[in-house]
């Protein structure tokens, strides 16, 4: 059975049919699919185009449908030309041609967009319990490492001492911005595309409003035309997983590098690495490198669907049949990945000692600048005392903690003895005490504000 066919003399075309048909990827809204119907009979029940009867048995057959999907009873049929087609088509078995009154002011156009955004609604919580178990993991981090220090990078060159727990956090934040992405998200998704029908609006009096209230919808569409195409919330769905893809890849890479021999600043546990078919001796991170790969494929997803978007005429066209596939694959990728980078990073060993021996001296050369400016020379001139200093010691092959005391006053006289003290790398850290600073007080109020964020 097709839910069209009156107009055509002969059948499609084998293959063109294999085309055409979307029931391998729309089967995942089957749920959603009959939660849609029952409301759309309720709303044909009250615009009186069902009788009481009518509406009893339409409403009785799709909760069987409802059960047999729940139960993995529902058994498709090779004519099923999709999700939609499946459950009128199961309905008219169970209830009769009846069943052919439900689709009264209806387009599988809206009925589509309408099980599609139902999906996401239900999903987004879904990725968001994700998320909070993979944050939760980093605070966990964060806490244990207590006044564990590291050296921190920029252009991955040693920048300056950091606190180990900084920098668990520092990948916290990122995926607070992807949830609240995701939370403000849906106020775009919650918009009830039923009752557009195909493209003009639907000619049933419905509430449209009720209508939306009932399937959990904050509003009905302002506009059948719009409604029936808009595809923001897909692609908007996947600008966010992408996003996350992208933060955790960055993760990914950090870790891939931190776990080589040349830093050893981590070591994954057996349960979370695995090993080489040829060199006996390897632990790979493979999970990581794979979720670095992953994110390749998050923003092929994301730029597939925007140019399918790109340049279709208003309303309806099939091309937006393509629109599903991305999003389920994003959303698996997403729910499979979270899950075990949390269990890779909650069993991760620390190797404190190896952090500490990468952190220098010449790493506190700003708190050399910084020391020359509590004596009140003017910052500028310090930076380039303290570039001479890294230079001095750089030509004799010392440390900026070895100079002599003379070196330093020959190249400033407001040096004295206390100058190193600043060489000191939690003393470094320690200066570093305003909002959002590494030093072990500002560690801690992040600490209690991730808590109370993932608490939520
Ligand atoms: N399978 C279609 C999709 O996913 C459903 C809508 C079909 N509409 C149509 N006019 N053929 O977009």
């Amino acid at each position: 059975m097709t839910l069209w066919g009156g107009r055509f003399s002969t059948k499609l075309n084998e293959q063109a049919w294999d085309l055409n048909s979307s029931l391998p990827v729309d089967q995942r809204m089957a749920v959603q699919d009959v939660d849609g119907s029952i409301a759309w009979a309720n709303a044909l029940h009250k615009a009186n185009i069902l009788s009481d009867e009518e509406h009893v048995s339409i409403s009785l057959g799709l909760a069987t449908v409802k059960k047999e999907f729940a139960s993995g009873q529902f058994s498709f049929a090779p004519a099923d030309e999709d999700i939609h087609t499946a459950v009128e088509r199961r309905l008219t078995e169970i209830i009769g041609p009846l069943a052919g009154k439900l689709h009264t002011g209806r387009s599988r156009n809206d009925q589509v967009a309408t099980d599609f955004r139902l999906w996401m609604l239900q999903t987004i919580p879904q990725l968001d319990s994700a998320f909070k178990n993979l944050q939760s993991a980093l605070v966990k981090q964060a806490e244990l490492a207590g006044e564990t220090l590291m050296p921190g990078y920029t252009h991955l060159q040693r920048a300056q001492p950091i606190l180990l727990s900084h920098w668990w956090l520092s990948h916290y934040w990122p995926l607070q911005r992807d949830r609240e992405r995701l939370t403000d998200l849906v106020a775009r998704v919650s918009i009830l595309p039923l009752g557009s029908g195909a493209l003009a609006g639907t000619p049933v009096p419905v509430d449209r409003a009720a209508l939306a209230e009932s399937l959990g919808f904050a509003v009905a569409s302002p506009n059948s035309l719009d409604s029936v195409s808009d595809r923001d919330f897909a692609a908007e769905f996947l600008f966010c997983a992408t996003m996350t893809g992208i933060h955790l890849s960055k993760l990914s890479e950090q870790i891939v590098l931190y776990t080589s021999a040349e830093f050893s600043f981590f070591e994954l546990s057996d349960a979370f690495s695995t090993g080489s078919s040829l060199m006996p001796q390897k632990k790979n991170p493979d999970v990581f490198e794979l979720t670095r790969g992953k994110a390749g494929t998050l923003i092929g997803m994301l730029t597939g669907l925007l140019a399918t978007l790109k340049g279709l005429p208003s309303t309806y066209d099939k091309d937006l049949q393509e629109d599903k596939a991305p999003v389920f694959q994003a959303t698996d990728t997403l729910l499979a990945i979270l899950p075990v980078i949390a269990g890779a990073l909650r069993t991760i060993t620390v190797k404190p000692q190896r952090m500490r021996n990468a952190i220098d001296s010449f790493m506190m050369a700003t708190d050399l600048a910084d020391y020359l400016v509590s004596k009140g020379i003017p910052f500028r001139e310090t930076h380039a005392i303290a570039g001479k200093a890294v230079r001095v010691a750089g030509e004799k092959n010392v440390g900026l903690e070895e100079l002599s005391l003379e070196a330093y006053q020959a190249l400033c006289p407001a040096f004295e003895a206390d100058v190193y003290q600043v060489f000191d790398p939690m003393k470094s850290v320690e200066k570093r005490n305003a909002i959002g600073g590494t030093s072990l007080q500002s560690v801690k109020m992040q600490i209690a504000k991730c808590k109370m964020q993932n608490s939520k």
